[in-house]
């Protein structure tokens, strides 16, 4: 497990992933067995990387890549380092012959990415990028409604994603590391968000066909963890739009995304997506799910002369739980 150090790497896949499996007593096969994950820790400074294994009673660290990949006892590399450096680290995972599982984005350009789905399928080994956002139990829920019909013919999507990242320079630091406002370190919410947008859409509502986008950086100049003011060369925001292949298998489906760290939340959660269909339309935040049918569709008419006698939110219906939703990670 390398990047563990950092913040998805230890929040997510070790302490609620690996070492919620350890706890479990491991992973139960059809057979009986049970797989027990039994991770190295592989980073660069060895004092953290001893505190964080002691802190939840893992064995065995490193600090040498190459010496960790070389040991066939180890089949699975998992990267969770940088997007600057997740295509290198996965490169030579694979070439070594290791099953590989990693963060998003898998890199920064379609060219590095498909090089390495090619070398992985020419390797003949298993490789898999986290796709967490499918397991939102918002995003289960609309999924449901796809997959009963309720919506009838899809219309249109609309996601809303994104809150205010301070800038750092009054008071109030900033509540992301720095490098994700700089291009050459890997930053940007387009190559942050549109991988989760990619998965998001391709398995809820259909395959994704085409893209547009524009990418903008609002906040020019920000304030880093140590104080110091630097350029931001990366997008904050993303205003785009993607064409779907519905079941017909037209690409008749609209899908619109903004994506932005530069926008102040009105709205129920950070996330929120909006299907319409000829049938009904539901709105998604990361747990809740609300809908609307055909015949609870309310009859406005356009007149600013009067105030609005419509409550909109009122003809909408919780769409109930009916299972417990697990980690997505
Ligand atoms: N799935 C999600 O929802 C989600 C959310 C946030 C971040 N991420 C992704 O996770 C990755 C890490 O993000 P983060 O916020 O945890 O970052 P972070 O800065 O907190 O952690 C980065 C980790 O990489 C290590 N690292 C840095 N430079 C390295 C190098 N040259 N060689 C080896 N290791 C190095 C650091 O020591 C640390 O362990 C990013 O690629 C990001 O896109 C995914």
């Amino acid at each position: 497990m390398h990047g563990v150090t950092g913040r998805m790497g230890l929040n997510q896949h070790l302490v609620r992933s690996i070492v919620a499996i350890r706890k479990q007593g491991g992973v139960a096969l059809d057979d009986g067995d049970r797989v027990m994950p039994d991770p190295i820790l592989v980073g660069r400074n060895r004092e953290k990387l001893r505190a964080i294994a002691d802190d939840y009673g893992i064995e065995r660290i490193s600090t040498d890549l190459d010496a960790c990949l070389a040991n066939p006892e180890d089949s699975v590399y998992f990267d969770a380092t940088l997007t600057t450096t997740r295509a290198e680290h996965v490169r030579r995972a694979i070439a070594a012959g290791k099953h590989v599982y990693c963060e998003k984005p898998l890199a920064t350009s379609t060219t590095e990415a498909l090089e390495l789905v090619r070398l992985a399928r020419a390797l003949g080994v298993k490789h898999g990028v986290v796709q967490d956002k499918l397991f939102l139990p918002g995003v289960r829920k609309l999924k449901r409604l796809v997959d009963s019909g309720f919506f009838g013919r899809i219309l249109s999507i609309r996601g809303e994603f994104g809150y205010w990242v301070f800038e750092g320079d009054w008071g109030q630091p900033a509540q992301r590391p720095s490098w994700n406002y700089r291009k050459e370190e890997g930053g940007g919410i387009i190559v942050d968000m549109f991988a989760h947008w990619r998965y998001v859409l391709d398995h809820t509502f259909g395959a994704v066909r085409a893209v547009q986008c524009l990418g903008a950086t609002h906040i020019p100049e920000r304030v880093d963890e140590r104080g110091r003011r630097y350029a931001a060369t990366a997008d904050d925001a993303a205003y785009a739009t993607f064409l779907l292949r519905g079941p017909s298998g037209e690409s008749d489906i609209v899908a619109q995304f903004n994506s932005s760290w530069a926008v102040r939340v009105y709205r129920d959660e950070l996330l929120q997506i909006q299907v319409d269909g000829t049938l009904g339309s539901a709105v998604a935040g990361l747990r809740e799910c609300r809908a609307q049918q055909r015949v609870n569709t309310p009859r406005p008419v356009w007149n600013p002369d009067v105030p609005n006698p419509f409550d909109f939110f009122a003809d909408w219906q919780e769409v109930q739980d009916n299972a417990e939703f697990d980690n997505a990670f």
